[in-house]
């Protein structure tokens, strides 16, 4: 297998925030990796390091065989970036951004052209070539910068927050492209995003909080290795079940996704047989309560909770 990014040991001081403290990872081609965390975790740094628009305190980044600090020219040609606060130009096309960012990167003349064509068929967007930047959608905003990131055919892709405010729908289409890309491009991609299910769909994750990865695995790795488990609750009222809830000795903390509650607990069996008379003498109306797998979003919490790190 290709490893197509390698960070090794990454640190990044500003004043007195470590924003990245020694953050290692390494990504493989036709892999994406997904960096989750709060806001602040570090996301945002790590990426700007792996761009080398940031140099880092210590460490090292090899893209595709090349040190950034030592061929920072060949190692940045192979990246994409995609930035968290990304901005075309309002004021010129669909096309005349295309080629903007394509001059950029290099590209000109009639391959510029043949690529732009073939990147606006990708993502959507032919058809649109005439259209001001600043009256497209939000969700087609976002297809533009990516297929501006892929102008020059880069081997690693690093999107930051793709998919942060735009609608389901686009999501779900943003993720094919991505997903595509893989298959039949071989790119290796790094994806920061705040949504578990984008996180699911990740080879393998990062786990970030303070500037550090806390763990990384597979999804199904992350969710499996949680210390604890899971009951979900349907109850009403569900403000007051919760409190309930976490009355018990046994329940360390209870979620709330959607009209459920996820409960993290030390052991399954005397908290099904201890709940549903405390709800039931507590004015709560119990639906159901079962044992579910963890989630990511549970296996997250839960790791924050036993770094004794909640907020
Ligand atoms: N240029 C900078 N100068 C000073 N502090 C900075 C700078 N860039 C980032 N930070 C700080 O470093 C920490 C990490 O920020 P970063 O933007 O990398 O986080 P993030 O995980 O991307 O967060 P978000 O989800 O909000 O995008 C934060 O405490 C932030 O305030
Ligand atoms: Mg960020």
């Amino acid at each position: 297998m290709t490893t197509l990014i390698e960070a090794r040991d990454l640190r990044k001081r500003f004043g007195s925030t470590q924003a990245v403290d020694g953050v290692s990872l390494t990504v493989n081609a036709g892999e994406a990796y997904g960096l989750v965390g709060p806001d602040g975790a570090g996301k945002t740094t790590t990426m700007r390091l792996l761009i080398g628009a940031l140099s880092c305190d210590s460490g090292s980044v090899i893209i595709g065989g090349h040190d950034l600090g030592k061929h920072a020219e060949s190692a940045r040609a192979m990246v994409g970036y995609l930035a968290q606060r990304f901005s075309l130009y309002v004021d010129l096309t669909v096309i005349e951004n295309l080629r903007f960012f394509g001059e950029v990167r290099g590209v000109a003349g009639a391959p510029l052209d043949a690529r732009a064509a073939e990147l606006l068929h990708f993502v959507g967007l032919a058809g649109f070539e005439t259209r001001l930047a600043g009256n497209l959608s939000g969700g087609m905003k976002q297809k533009l910068g990516l297929a501006t990131a892929l102008i020059h055919r880069p081997q690693v892709l690093l999107l930051d927050e793709p998919t942060a405010g735009v609608d389901p729908v686009t999501r779900q289409d943003f993720w094919q492209l991505i997903i595509r890309l893989l298959g039949s491009e071989g790119i290796a991609a790094i994806v920061s995003t705040p949504y578990m299910d984008e996180a699911a769909r990740c080879n393998r994750l990062g786990f970030m909080y303070r500037g550090r990865i806390l763990t990384h695995g597979s999804p199904r790795e992350l969710t499996a290795n949680m210390s604890g488990h899971v009951l979900e609750l349907i109850a009403h009222p569900k403000d007051r079940a919760r409190e309930l809830c976490l009355a018990d000795p046994d329940v360390e903390d209870a979620l709330a996704f959607g009209d459920r509650l996820h409960l993290r607990v030390r052991q399954i069996e005397g908290v099904v047989s201890r709940l549903p008379s405390a709800l039931s003498g507590g004015g709560v109306m119990v639906d159901r309560l079962r044992p579910i797998p963890a989630t990511l979003e549970d296996a997250f919490i839960s790791l924050l909770a036993s770094s004794g790190k909640t907020q």
